[in-house]
């Protein structure tokens, strides 16, 4: 029996899990392109469960924030919602079924890695490491059907032998999963191995529920390409990984775009839903192979942010634009909740203080790819080149909002933004000093939308 509910897994094209590639950007590019299901990249389950949830209203996506960092773990938004994926890294059974209530409203299906062959997965008992404890398996894949109304599937690699592939398979289809994918190399094995075709065939003829075969992308140039490889398997449904992040658009029907066509399309996604340059940069430079034989690929190994990426594909001022308006709602948003606060209690920190050098600023993480460019170190590294007394910094707590004095060489200086934590918090105090002490100018502030 199918426990399908929502989502079906017959006869799709799905755009398969890879790590740091399947962000937000990648899988709308997918969908865009006409991918069924987009899987997203493998998550870890503690990491997850570290998060809390967060409706963004300035992006109009669902963010999911690691309570340590503040960085975001999973970005998704109403538009995917019923074709995403979400797939979990774990190797226990309480953890996974917590991970999936989590998230169970915000995504339209789970996948358990069963196939990551990487030493930290084999190390941690997750990933392929499942393949060998069948029991562990079923019991993770039960724990989350009972736990959540959506679909749940996993994703294997072979074992060595058919026969015991078949039997794994038919364990793991009685849990009640709604469709199971495959990669057709056994554990060990990598990209230069063949795919072992008929293994999966044989799985697909063995069992009812879909069978979703991959590890096909050597031999998947072309659309078409994805229909051999479908029949070949005797598969319902084809999962496509490195043809995919190579070039997306190999989900279009009517053909291929070109590769730069791909990356403006996908820097379009990448610039509206804010996303981490570093991240974007590592995407795009999958997309363009050998960046080290053309100018372009050179120009662009020395790119750290978002607007610099963007540049290079005429996007910068859309980018640019974009950031700022972006800004703007963040500053009115952070804005409003601090007045409401400031109704409840009066405000600790003296805004009218006159020997503290103030302005208001932002800090926007996304700014500062670097460690060294972070302002913080940038005011460490200043005071150590010009032989001054190390920054010293006084953080004020207001309900859930803060804000930071720095004392530098015998001054004061703070944001007249509240931000939502204390390292935040900081961090806008150092960009106010740097601007006093002509590191950042006022261009640069505004620019960057750093500046309300
Ligand atoms: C992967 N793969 C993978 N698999 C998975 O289950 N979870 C993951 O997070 C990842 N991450 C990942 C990253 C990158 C960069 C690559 C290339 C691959 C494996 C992937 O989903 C797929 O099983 C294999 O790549 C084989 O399929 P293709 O590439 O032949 O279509």
């Amino acid at each position: 029996m199918e426990n399908n509910k929502q989502l079906s897994y017959r006869n799709k094209i799905i755009l398969a899990p890879m790590v740091k590639i399947n962000t937000l950007p990648m899988r709308l590019l997918a969908l865009d392109y006409g991918a069924d299901i987009v899987y997203t990249e493998e998550l870890i389950d503690y990491k997850l469960l570290n998060c809390h949830r967060k409706v963004n209203d300035t992006l109009n996506s669902v963010d999911f924030i690691d309570k340590s960092d503040g960085t975001v773990v999973f970005r998704t938004c109403p538009r995917e919602k019923p074709f995403v994926v979400l797939q979990i890294g774990t190797n226990d059974p309480s953890r996974a079924a917590m991970v999936a209530k989590l998230v169970e409203y915000d995504v339209a299906g789970i996948d358990i890695n069963m196939g990551c062959p990487k030493g930290f997965s084999l190390k941690g008992g997750m990933g392929a490491a499942l393949l060998n404890q069948s029991d562990k398996a079923c019991a993770i894949l039960s724990a989350v059907i009972s736990t959540v109304s959506i679909p749940v599937t996993c994703k294997i690699r072979i074992l060595r032998d058919i026969n015991e592939t078949v039997s794994l398979c038919k364990k793991l289809a009685a849990t009640g999963i709604a469709a199971i994918g495959i990669h057709g190399r056994r554990i060990h094995e990598r990209p230069i191995h063949e795919n072992r075709n008929n293994v999966i065939k044989a799985v697909s003829e063995a069992l009812e529920i879909p069978v979703i075969a991959n590890g096909g992308s050597k031999d998947i140039k072309v659309y078409e390409d994805i229909e051999k490889f479908k029949i070949v398997t005797g598969c319902s449904s084809v999962m496509i990984a490195r043809s995919a992040e190579k070039n997306c658009s190999i989900f279009k029907r009517d053909g291929k775009l070109e590769v730069p066509a791909v990356i403006r399309d996908y820097l379009h996604h990448a610039i509206n839903y804010d996303s981490v340059a570093a991240n974007t940069k590592y995407c795009v430079q999958n997309m363009m192979g050998n960046v080290h034989e053309t100018e372009l690929g050179r120009t662009f190994l020395e790119t750290s942010t978002l607007q610099e990426i963007c540049d290079l594909w005429q996007l910068g001022d859309y980018c640019r634009e974009k950031q700022k308006k972006m800004n703007m709602l963040r500053f009115e948003e952070r804005d409003l909740a601090c007045n409401d606060q400031k109704r409840i209690k009066p405000n600790p920190v003296d805004e009218t203080q006159d020997d503290i050098n103030s302005l208001k600023c932002m800090y926007i993480r996304s700014l500062y790819p670097m460690p060294e460019d972070l302002p913080k170190t940038k005011l460490l590294n200043w005071a150590k080149t010009h032989r001054k007394p190390l920054p010293k910094y006084h953080t004020e707590q207001f309900e859930k909002l803060f804000k930071s004095i720095v004392t530098f060489d015998n001054k004061k200086y703070s944001s007249l933004f509240w931000e939502k934590n204390k390292r935040c918090a900081e961090q806008g105090s150092a960009i106010v000093c740097l601007y006093f002490l002509n590191v950042y100018d006022m261009e640069y502030l505004k620019i960057n939308g750093i500046l309300g």
